[in-house]
C-alpha cells in the first residue's frame, strides 16, 4: 500500500472514531465507565472466560451505574439491590425493553415473548400468561401433573439402585416433560426420541451461551459467523428444535378443534384463526414457534441448573439435607407425597430453596433490558434504545441486604419464630415488567421435586462433602454447575 493510500485509510479511521464519540455524546448523559478503545471499547477488560465477574469488578470500580463499551455498543451496566431495584420497580415502564441478544435474536427475529419488544411483546406476555394459567399454571391442575411426573422421575431414580450417576439428564428429561404437556398436550416417555433431541438441543445451546464463544458471538456475530467453533452449533441447534415444533404444530392443525383446545399450540392456532383478517395481528406461525421455543427454554434450562445445584448444595450441607428431611418427615410422614399445601408447614424447606436461588444465581446477569425512552436515572440522561445489564449477582451477593452473602445459609430466610422471612432483594426471577412469566410454575415445581426426592432417597457425594467445588463451571447467560455424579440412597 502506498503512503497517501495509508494516509487516506488512517483518516478514515481517526474521522470514523471521532463519528462515533461525538454521535454518542450529546444524545444523552451516560454514566461513566472504564475509557473505550475504539472498535474494541472495553474488551480487553472483560475477562472472556467470565463476563459475570469481570462487569461484577468493574462495578466496585465505577459504581453501581457505569457505561461499558461492548465493542462499538454502549451498554449502562446496574448492580446492587436499590439499584437494580430502581431501574426494574420504580421506572419499570421506561426499564421495560429487551435489548440485543443477537446469538438469540438471529433465531427467534423478534417473533416470541422474550425477545421482542413493544406491542408485540405485550401482546404475547398477556396471551401466554392467560393460557398458561387456563391450563393451570400456579393452580391445583398443574400441581397434579407435576407430582405425576415426579413419580416418573422417582421410578427412574430407583433404577440407579444406589450406583454413581450424572443426574443432569434424568433430571432434565423430567422439568422438560411438565413444560412440554402444558405446550403439546402430553409428557413424552423419557426414551422418546422428540425428547431426548429437545432436551439435548436445549443443553447444547445453554452451555454455548454461557460458554466465552456465546459472548464473542453476541458482540461480534457477523465476524464470528465465519470463524469455526462450537458457536456455529448455535442455529443449526435452532432450527433443529425449530423444525421439531413446527411438525408438532402440523400435527395439532390436522386435529384441531376450536371448541376444545388441548393445550397451548390449540389455543394459539385459534387466536391466530380468529385474527386472520387483521394485517397488524401478532398471532400468526413464527410468533407460534418462537413463543413455544421461549417457554421451552425458560422452562427447562433454569430449573435443571437450579436442581442440580440444589443437589450440590445438599451434598456439601449434609446437616442441611437432614434438616430438610427431619421436616419433610414430620410434617408430611411416608405414607404420602408431599403436597403444596404443605409447603406452609415447612418453613425450612422453603428456606433452603430461597437460599439456593439465592446463591446459585441461574442467570446472573438476567436477560439484558433496554430503554424504552429518554430516561433520566440517578442525575444521568440514559438515551432511548440503550441496551441495560442487570446484575443480579450483585443483587443477591449485596452486603446491604445479606449479612455475609458468599456463605450458603438458609437461616436467613428464617425470622425469629422460624418463620420463611423473604427479601425484596430476592430476585432469581428478576423484577418489574419482564419478571419472568413462569415463576409460579417454577416454584412449585422446585419445592415438589425437591420434597418429593429427598423423602424418597438421600443424596451422597462420591467424594468428601467439603471437597464439593460450588464453583459454576461456565458463567455467562447462565451460571453452569461444574458436573458432577452422586449415589442416591433409598431411605
Ligand atoms: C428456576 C426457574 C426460573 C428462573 C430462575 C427464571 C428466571 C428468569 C429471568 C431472570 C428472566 C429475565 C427477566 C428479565 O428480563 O428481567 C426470565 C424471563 C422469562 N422466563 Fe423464566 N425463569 C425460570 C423458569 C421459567 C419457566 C418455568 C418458564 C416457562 C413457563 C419461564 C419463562 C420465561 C419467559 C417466557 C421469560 C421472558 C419474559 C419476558 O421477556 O417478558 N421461566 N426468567
Amino acid at each position: 500500500m502506498d503512503s497517501i493510500s495509508t494516509a487516506i485509510l488512517l483518516l478514515l479511521l481517526v474521522l470514523t472514531c471521532l463519528f462515533l464519540t461525538l454521535s454518542s455524546r450529546g444524545k444523552g448523559r451516560l454514566p461513566p465507565g472504564p475509557r473505550p478503545l475504539p472498535i474494541l471499547g472495553n474488551l480487553l477488560q472483560l475477562n472472556s472466560q467470565n463476563i459475570v465477574t469481570s462487569l461484577t469488578k468493574l462495578s466496585k470500580e465505577y459504581g453501581s451505574v457505569y457505561t461499558v463499551h461492548l465493542g462499538t455498543r454502549q451498554v449502562v451496566v446496574l448492580s446492587g439491590y436499590q439499584t437494580v431495584k430502581e431501574a426494574l420497580v420504580d421506572k419499570g415502564e421506561e426499564f421495560s425493553g429487551r435489548g440485543s441478544y443477537p446469538a438469540i435474536f438471529n433465531f427467534t427475529k423478534g417473533n416470541g415473548i422474550a425477545f421482542s419488544n413493544g406491542e408485540r411483546w405485550k401482546v404475547l406476555r398477556k396471551f401466554s400468561i392467560q393460557t398458561l394459567r387456563n391450563f393451570g399454571m400456579g393452580k391445583r391442575s398443574i400441581e397434579e401433573q407435576i407430582l405425576d411426573e415426579s413419580s416418573f422421575l422417582l421410578a427412574e431414580l430407583q433404577k440407579t439402585a444406589g450406583e454413581p450417576f450424572d443426574p443432569k439428564f434424568v433430571l432434565g428429561r423430567s422439568v422438560c416433560n411438565i413444560i412440554c404437556s402444558v405446550i403439546f398436550g402430553s409428557r413424552f416417555d423419557y426414551n422418546d426420541e422428540r425428547l431426548l433431541a429437545i432436551i439435548h438441543l436445549l443443553n447444547d445451546n445453554f452451555q454455548i451461551l454461557s460458554s466465552p464463544w456465546g459472548k464473542w458471538y453476541n458482540l461480534f456475530p457477523s465476524l464470528l459467523d465465519w470463524v469455526p467453533g462450537p458457536h456455529r452449533r448455535l442455529s443449526q441447534n435452532f432450527r433443529r428444535l425449530k423444525d421439531l415444533i413446527a411438525q408438532s404444530v402440523r400435527d395439532h392443525q390436522a386435529s384441531l378443534d376450536p371448541n376444545s383446545p388441548r393445550d397451548f399450540i390449540d389455543c394459539f392456532l385459534t387466536k391466530i384463526a380468529q385474527e386472520k383478517q387483521d394485517p397488524l395481528s401478532h398471532f400468526h406461525i413464527d410468533t407460534l414457534l418462537m413463543t413455544t421455543y421461549n417457554l421451552l427454554f425458560g422452562g427447562t434450562q433454569t430449573l435443571g441448573t437450579t436442581l442440580r445445584y440444589a443437589f450440590l448444595v445438599l451434598m456439601k450441607y449434609p446437616e442441611v439435607q437432614a434438616r430438610v428431611q427431619e421436616e419433610i418427615d414430620r410434617v408430611v410422614g411416608r405414607a404420602r407425597l408431599p403436597a403444596v399445601r404443605d409447603r406452609v408447614a415447612m418453613p425450612y424447606t422453603d428456606a433452603v430453596i430461597h437460599e439456593v436461588q439465592r446463591f446459585a444465581d441461574v442467570l446472573p446477569m438476567s436477560l439484558p433490558h433496554r430503554v424504552t425512552q429518554d430516561t433520566t436515572f440517578r442525575g444521568f440522561l440514559i438515551p432511548k434504545g440503550t441496551d441495560i445489564i442487570t446484575l443480579l449477582n450483585t443483587v443477591h451477593k449485596d452486603p446491604t441486604q445479606f449479612l455475609n452473602p458468599q456463605e450458603f445459609n438458609p437461616e436467613r430466610f428464617l425470622d425469629a419464630n422460624q418463620s420463611l422471612k423473604t427479601s425484596p432483594a430476592f430476585m432469581p426471577f428478576s423484577a418489574g415488567r419482564r419478571q419472568c412469566l413462569g415463576e409460579s410454575l417454577a416454584r412449585m415445581e422446585l419445592f415438589l421435586y425437591l420434597t418429593n426426592i429427598l423423602q424418597s432417597f438421600s443424596l451422597q457425594p462420591l467424594g468428601a462433602p467439603e471437597d464439593i467445588d460450588l464453583t459454576p463451571c461456565f458463567s455467562g447467560l447462565g451460571n453452569l454447575p461444574p458436573p458432577f455424579q452422586l449415589c442416591m440412597r433409598a431411605r
